[in-house]
């Protein structure tokens, strides 16, 4: 059967923030094969799912997302199926077997090849791209991206990951680190601001434990070098490793304005037992010490985490601990998730006690209820302070904006809606308060004239 060039295309994406980045490098070599991106599967003849495994959840979701597309192609047999990401990265040809249908398979760190295994498929063969390739011989094709949205450019500056945490997967699907240079960085970031995007969010899995693999710089002295960037109103990056947090990269918050009151700081648990067994490489003691630095370097910093529950061997005790961890720290918000058993992770072989179902629930609701309270203090304390707010989308009822705070707030607030606003900076007030978002007011009337621009972007150098 011979294979028509396709016309259009559909990405599906799980996941990470990696994924989504992955997701638009896709994209890019796609459109610029003159493919043209749909979002209804009907029209696409080209249909990529970039996957996630991190829970066995999301795995089992990317076969079933895969099943429905076949019914699909049964109907238009010239439709291509592609499997991308994390999963597809662990099955390799096992996925042509369990899918016999299925055109090509791509792991996270062969993106950069698709349009050479398209045209492969074209000729007949069903290439699986799995594997890790050094850096130098990856192509990231970063200047001819295609970004979706209008305010937020992502940067991957490290992939992979060298940690060892036992529950974890991500190692074996996303591979050994590998760092990218400190010019190919900057080159992209000042590339994404003369482009007009105004938030830049570095990506890695432990984004801090970044090198220059020329000068050995470290993760330090690349948040200098960004946040000097001319044009530059907010940056972030996401995820940090607590225990690769130095007290250099801490007084960076000080030192530059426009590097966001914000931080994403996994801890996974507040017991030091079971951070062993997790195989994390730090006792809680590192964790509150960090965040009392963090504080001190910039006041009012909005902190993240993400927490498992129910990991093998967990007490009540334990799980004590992790309840008391919140009290104390206060987190702006919490990811929290129960163990899922990952196949080839060392906590399988730990020999501790499985938690039953039923406890890990519970304690996975007495979490959630615990963070909900806190939370909906710590932004009802938030009513009447006025926020520059990033405008990012259009409100879900007529007449209003969403936006996101430096804090990363989610704000909602009534403006005009028949310019487009998305990607401005407006300041909002804060009226009222829920726990996963805030309502507010615009303060000046008459924006965008009266806003002094300068503020967010000029770093405080002392
Ligand atoms: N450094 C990565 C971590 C990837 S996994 C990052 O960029 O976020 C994201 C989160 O998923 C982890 O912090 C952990 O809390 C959770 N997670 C990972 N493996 C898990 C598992 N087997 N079961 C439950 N949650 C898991
Ligand atoms: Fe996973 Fe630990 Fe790396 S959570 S991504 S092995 S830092």
């Amino acid at each position: 059967m011979t294979i028509d060039f396709p016309k259009r295309f559909l990405v599906e994406t799980w996941g990470c923030q990696m994924n989504e980045l992955d997701s638009q490098r896709l994209s890019s070599q796609l459109m610029q094969e003159g493919i043209l991106p749909t979002s209804d599967p009907q029209q696409a003849d080209l249909i990529l799912l970039n996957s996630c495994s991190v829970r066995e959840k999301a795995a089992h979701k990317a076969y079933s997302r895969l099943g429905e597309y076949r019914l699909l192609k049964e109907k238009r047999p010239g439709l291509l199926l592609g499997f991308c990401g994390c999963v597809a990265q662990q099955e390799g040809d096992q996925a042509l077997k369990r899918v016999p249908d299925l055109d090509f398979v791509i792991g996270p760190a062969r993106v950069g090849e698709l349009r050479q295994i398209l045209r492969q498929r074209l000729v007949g063969k069903r290439v699986v791209a799995t594997g890790f390739p050094d850096a130098a011989e990856r192509n990231y094709d970063m200047d001819t991206l295609s970004r979706e949205g209008t305010h937020k450019g992502m940067v991957t500056i490290i992939e992979g990951c060298n940690k060892k945490c036992t529950f974890c997967i991500v190692p074996s699907t996303r591979g050994p680190e590998q760092n990218r240079p400190l010019d190919d960085i900057l080159s992209e970031v000042r590339h994404l601001l003369d482009f007009g995007f105004r938030e830049i969010e570095l990506l890695g899995q432990t984004v801090n434990h970044w090198r220059d693999p020329a000068t050995s710089a470290d993760f330090a002295v690349l948040l200098d070098r960004v946040a000097s960037l001319d044009g530059l109103d907010r940056l972030r990056f996401v995820t940090s490793y607590p225990r690769d947090f130095t007290q250099e990269m801490v007084d960076q918050f000080a030192r530059h304005s426009n590097i966001c009151p914000y931080l994403h700081l996994p801890v996974q648990s507040g017991s030091d037992r079971v951070l062993k067994m997790m195989g994390r490489g730090y006792a809680t003691e590192l964790y509150f010490d960090l965040i009392e630095r963090l504080r001190k370097s910039r006041p009012g910093i909005a902190l993240s985490t993400d927490i498992i529950v129910g990991f093998p061997g967990e007490t009540e005790q334990d799980f004590q601990l992790t309840l008391d961890l919140l009290s104390r720290v206060r987190f702006a918000s919490v990811y929290a998730f129960k163990y899922s058993p990952r196949p080839g992770t060392a906590a399988l072989r730990l020999n501790q006690p499985e938690v039953p179902l039923e406890d890990a629930d519970r304690r996975l609701q007495t979490l959630f209820s615990l963070q909900r309270e806190i939370q909906t203090k710590i932004n009802q304390a938030l009513v009447g302070e006025v926020f520059e707010v990033l405008v990012t989308s259009l409100g879900k009822s007529a007449g209003t904006l969403t936006g996101r705070t430096p804090c990363h707030r989610v704000i909602h607030f009534e403006h005009d809606t028949a310019t487009s606003y998305i990607g401005s900076l407006i300041d909002v007030k804060v009226e009222r308060a829920y726990p996963h978002s805030l309502i507010g007011s615009t303060v000046l009337p008459g924006w965008p004239e009266q806003i002094d621009r300068s503020r967010s972007s000029l770093p405080i150098v002392s």
